[in-house]
């Protein structure tokens, strides 16, 4: 074994050594002077304000139980926990802070390797960043999703079915009764969303990326499968110290190649493309959001989970998991890639069991477009992200007059008034929703439908913003656009009534405004006045980086000479 990076602090007979062994002991870790076994950080973000991550309690003491059978010293220690649902004007704010939060109790303490218990949207990303910039040997250990709900005698899936049912309550179809029994519905247990939203995605993406062990993410909240999987988690990370299998082995550009591939194969989460570019961010894997763009091209939705297809999670677990999804689409994957079990992701997919019919082969796909796309045009010169698998095909190329919302309170104030003379043909803008201007795109993009036109029968419009959208989302929702309207980007110079065209075909939003108006605009343009000029959203502000960079902070990205960013801290008296 090589020396390990705990040997700093615990090694030898100095004052620190025996401070920092002291310090263990006390909290119970036999920790002795001559031995070297390697400490292993367990990070748990379970928290009674993010029910998504409740399940990663257990979970922490099965991994324990895994670093000590292999030899190892578990250290478990609390980490941020993001939360979607409480935490405003989005966990997106925060999932930066999670990131460094991970990256410094790794940078100053005495760990050589680390698990990392996650679950909800933010929860996963974030963590991953840290330990990518750290480059200790790191697993991820995934909560699972929560049991499905039911409402009305049919089994119900997180979010996308909140986004139908809120549609018929805003319209006045659903009862105040029937509203509470929904309610009531929705409260059936602890987990992730159960959909292929962002945190299901991002599970899956880690799985694919070797972060995770094979078959571990699908593994519904609360199934002795997933002790099972953790206190493996735990055995492992012990081996890959001792081999030093470390991140920046395993995040690869062929492993992004498969990640960007995979998420347009189940029809995940928009939000998934900017964290795969904020954690290529970290790394030197030299990833684009163009390379993205193209590596989803000819990858057909073949996995049938809500809000593409009419599954849940649980239903794609039994059948098979993701190496049953790696089986299907292996024709597109780099196959020498590495799992989190050792072996290649080829052999992941040979040992792949292929049940029933959630996971479609390629040739009969649940739907015929790619999962997603990445637009650019006048209108995002720097990119946009669309997930086309939950878009409507008729809407593909479009051209339409704008309808403009200047933020997220005057679209929601006014999104109803006939006045606005909203058609279906209308495309609707709203700005003021980037990663500045949000701050951090909050998940504003899925514009309601005026209710005017929603009992007319009209289920879809074009909707094109700087926001993001929630991954149990759907419709022809163009997002993340860049750059973004608060830094002057062309998205605020749109005015009412502007043509816009959306072309699939092409790849392309434009704007279809002259240069010379163009020019007159931006010269009367002003940046918008921030009312919190304190605290984290101004050092947010003042660093988050756009879309296409994955809203990761400028000064947190790898070094692009390829020089160490980590560095080690100076191990004396504290
Ligand atoms: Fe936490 Fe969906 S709200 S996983």
């Amino acid at each position: 074994m090589s020396t390990l990076r705990s040997s700093r602090w615990l090694e030898g007979e100095t004052e620190v050594a025996v401070t920092s062994r002291v310090a263990l002991r006390s909290a119970g870790i036999d920790v002795r002077s001559k031995e070297q076994r390697p400490v292993i950080g367990i990070a748990n973000t379970a928290s009674d304000l993010n029910p998504c991550n409740l399940p990663l309690g257990a979970l922490a003491e099965a991994v324990r139980k895994g670093v000590l059978a292999a030899g190892g010293l578990p250290v478990v220690f609390p980490a941020m926990s993001l939360g979607e649902d409480l935490m405003k004007p989005t966990a997106m704010l925060y999932r930066n802070l999670l990131a460094m939060e991970i990256e410094e109790m790794i940078r100053s303490n005495p760990v050589d390797g680390i698990v990392l218990l996650a679950n909800c949207d933010k929860t996963v990303p974030g963590m991953i960043m840290g330990a990518a910039s750290a480059d200790i040997p790191t697993l991820v250990v995934t909560g699972g999703a929560r049991p499905p709900a039911v409402f009305k005698g049919r089994r119900i899936g997180t979010g996308t079915d909140l986004w139908r049912v809120w549609d018929q309550r805003r319209t006045g179809q659903l009862s105040d009764e029937e509203w509470g029994a929904f309610e009531e519905a929705l409260s059936c247990g602890v987990g992730a969303c159960n959909t292929m939203g962002t945190a299901s995605t991002m599970a899956i993406l880690c799985e694919v990326l070797g972060l995770s062990l094979p078959g571990s993410s699908t593994i519904p909240s609360g199934d002795l499968r997933a002790r099972e999987m953790a206190e493996r988690a735990g055995e492992t990370v012990v081996k890959m110290v001792q081999t030093s299998v470390r991140p920046s082995l395993l995040l690869t550009r062929d492993a992004f190649s498969n990640a960007a591939k995979v998420l347009s194969g189940i029809g995940g989460s928009t939000n998934a493309v900017i964290h795969l570019m904020a954690i290529a961010g970290r790394t030197q894997a030299g990833v684009t959001l163009s390379d993205l763009g193209r590596w989803f091209k000819s990858i057909p939705v073949i996995v049938d989970v809500e809000p593409t297809g009419t599954g849940l999670v649980q239903d794609l677990d039994i059948a098979g998991g993701v190496p049953a999804v790696v089986k299907a689409l292996a024709p597109y994957l780099e196959l020498s890639a590495r799992s989190a079990g050792g072996e290649s992701l080829g052999g992941v997919a040979e040992a792949a069991v292929k049940l029933g019919d959630t996971v479609r082969e390629p040739r009969a796909p649940i739907v015929a477009s790619d999962g997603l796309a990445v637009l650019y045009g006048s209108l995002a010169p720097d990119g946009a992200v669309m997930r086309l698998s939950t878009s409507s095909p008729a809407l593909f190329e479009h051209t339409g007059p704008a309808v403009v919302f200047d933020d997220y309170q005057d679209m929601l104030d006014t999104i109803d008034d006939p006045a606005l003379g909203i058609t279906p043909d209308s495309i609707l803008i709203l700005r003021g929703c980037g990663p500045v201007g949000g701050p951090a795109m909050p998940e504003w993009g899925m514009i309601p439908i005026p209710g005017y036109l929603v009992r007319k029968g009209v289920t879809d419009m074009v909707r094109v913003s700087d926001a993001r959208m929630s991954g149990t989302s759907f419709g022809t929702v163009v997002l993340h656009v860049a750059p973004e309207s608060a830094i002057g980007g062309a998205l605020a110079m749109v005015a009412s009534g502007d043509r816009v065209r959306l072309s699939v075909n092409e790849g392309r939003i434009d704007l279809l405004v002259g240069e010379e108006e163009l020019a007159q605009r931006r010269a009367h343009w002003r940046a918008p006045a921030f009312a919190d000029r304190r605290g984290w959203p101004a050092l947010y502000r003042e660093h988050v980086t756009q879309a296409p960079l994955g809203c990761d902070f400028d000064f947190l990205r790898a070094p692009a000479d390829g020089a160490p960013g980590f560095v080690e801290p100076m191990v004396g008296r504290s």
